[in-house]
C-alpha cells in the first residue's frame, strides 16, 4: 500500500473557477478596460470577460455568489482574479455586497480630471444615443433628443450655473460617492490610480498596482509599444500585439474653452473634497 501511495504521479494542479480577489470598481470613462487588459498581461492574473454587473444588478445579485463564480475564468491556485463593473462605484449598494462577499478584497478605483471624463463621458453616450441604438440604462441619463446637443448646453444650465443632474457631471464629483465606500472598507484596501498617468506611461502606474495587488514586478516596458494612429499605448505579450478597441480611445468633440474653464473652477472644492478622502492631491489643472 505504502509503495502504491508512494508510485502514484504528483497530481496536477487544478484549475478552478474563483470569486475575485480584487475589483475594478470604476470609474466608468477613466481607463477601467485599458486597466483590465494592462493587469491581464501578468502571468498571475485572470480576469473575468465582460462586466458582470453581480453587485449593482439586483437580477444578477439575487443569483448569489455560486451564479458570480460561474461568470469567473479558470485560475490556478495563487492566481488573482479580476473582475471589473465601472458602475459598481456609484451605486449605493454595492459596498456593503461587496463584503459580504470577502472583506479584504483588494479595491482598483481609477480616476481621471473630471472635466475630461465627464467630456468622454458625453462622447461616449451621444454616440450611442442614436434613436435606432439599443436600449441601455446609461441612456436613460442622455435620451436620444439630448444626441444633438453641444456638450456646453447639457452640463451648464440655461441661468448659467453647472447642471450637476446631468450624468456625466455628477459622476465626476468622485468624493459624494467614495465616502460610502470608505463607511465600509478601510483606505489601504482601496488602490488610486491616477488614469492620466496611465495614459502617458503604464508602466510606473502598473508597477505601484503590482505592489497593491502582493505581486512579482512583471509587466514592463517589453509589454507597450505606443501606436502613434491611435495616440494610445497598445498591449504586447509574447504571442500578440493588441490594441483597445475603436470605442477606446475616441475623439472628443471641441468644448468651449470658457466652458472648460467654468467646469475646472466648480471641480475645484469638490476635486479638493476628494484629495482629503484619498489623502493625495492628484494636481488636477484649476
Ligand atoms: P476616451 O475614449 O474618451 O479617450 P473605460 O474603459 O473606463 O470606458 O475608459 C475609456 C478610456 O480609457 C478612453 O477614453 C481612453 O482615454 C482611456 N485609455 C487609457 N489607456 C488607454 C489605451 N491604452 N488605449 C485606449 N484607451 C485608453
Amino acid at each position: 500500500m505504502a509503495l502504491r501511495k508512494r508510485l502514484r504521479p504528483p497530481r496536477q494542479p487544478r484549475p478552478a473557477r474563483r470569486l475575485p480577489q480584487a475589483l475594478i470598481i470604476g470609474v466608468r470613462k477613466c481607463g477601467t478596460r485599458a486597466l483590465l487588459e494592462m493587469l491581464y498581461l501578468h502571468p498571475m492574473v485572470q480576469k473575468a470577460s465582460g462586466e458582470v454587473h453581480f453587485f449593482d444588478r439586483d437580477e444578477n445579485y439575487a443569483l448569489g455568489l455560486e451564479w458570480y463564480r460561474s461568470k469567473m475564468p479558470l485560475s490556478f491556485k495563487g492566481q488573482i482574479t479580476i473582475e471589473k463593473s465601472p458602475s459598481y462605484f456609484v451605486t449605493p449598494e454595492v459596498p456593503e455586497r461587496v463584503r459580504a462577499m470577502n472583506s479584504s478584497v483588494r479595491l482598483l478605483l481609477i480616476v481621471r480630471e473630471p472635466v475630461t471624463r465627464a467630456i468622454s463621458d458625453y462622447t461616449q453616450l451621444r454616440s450611442r444615443a442614436t434613436p435606432s441604438a439599443p436600449a441601455h440604462p446609461a441612456l436613460t441619463a442622455h435620451p436620444a433628443s439630448d444626441a444633438a446637443k453641444p456638450f456646453e448646453h447639457l452640463a451648464i444650465s440655461p441661468d448659467g450655473s453647472i447642471n450637476i443632474a446631468y450624468r456625466p457631471i455628477a459622476i465626476s464629483l468622485y468624493h459624494a460617492y467614495l465616502h460610502r465606500w470608505l463607511e465600509v472598507f478601510p483606505r489601504e484596501q482601496i488602490l488610486v490610480v491616477n488614469g492620466d498617468l496611465l495614459i502617458e506611461d503604464p508602466v510606473p502606474q502598473l508597477r505601484r498596482i503590482e505592489k497593491f495587488l502582493g505581486l512579482e514586478h512583471k509587466i514592463g516596458r517589453k509589454n507597450f509599444y505606443f501606436n502613434e494612429t491611435k495616440g494610445f499605448y497598445c498591449l504586447r505579450n509574447d504571442t500578440t500585439d493588441k490594441c483597445l478597441r475603436e470605442t477606446k480611445g475616441r475623439k472628443h468633440p471641441r468644448v468651449d474653452p470658457a466652458v472648460v474653464t467654468k467646469l475646472r473652477k466648480f471641480f475645484i472644492q469638490h476635486n479638493q473634497r476628494f484629495y482629503d478622502l484619498v489623502g493625495e492631491d492628484l494636481g488636477w489643472p484649476e
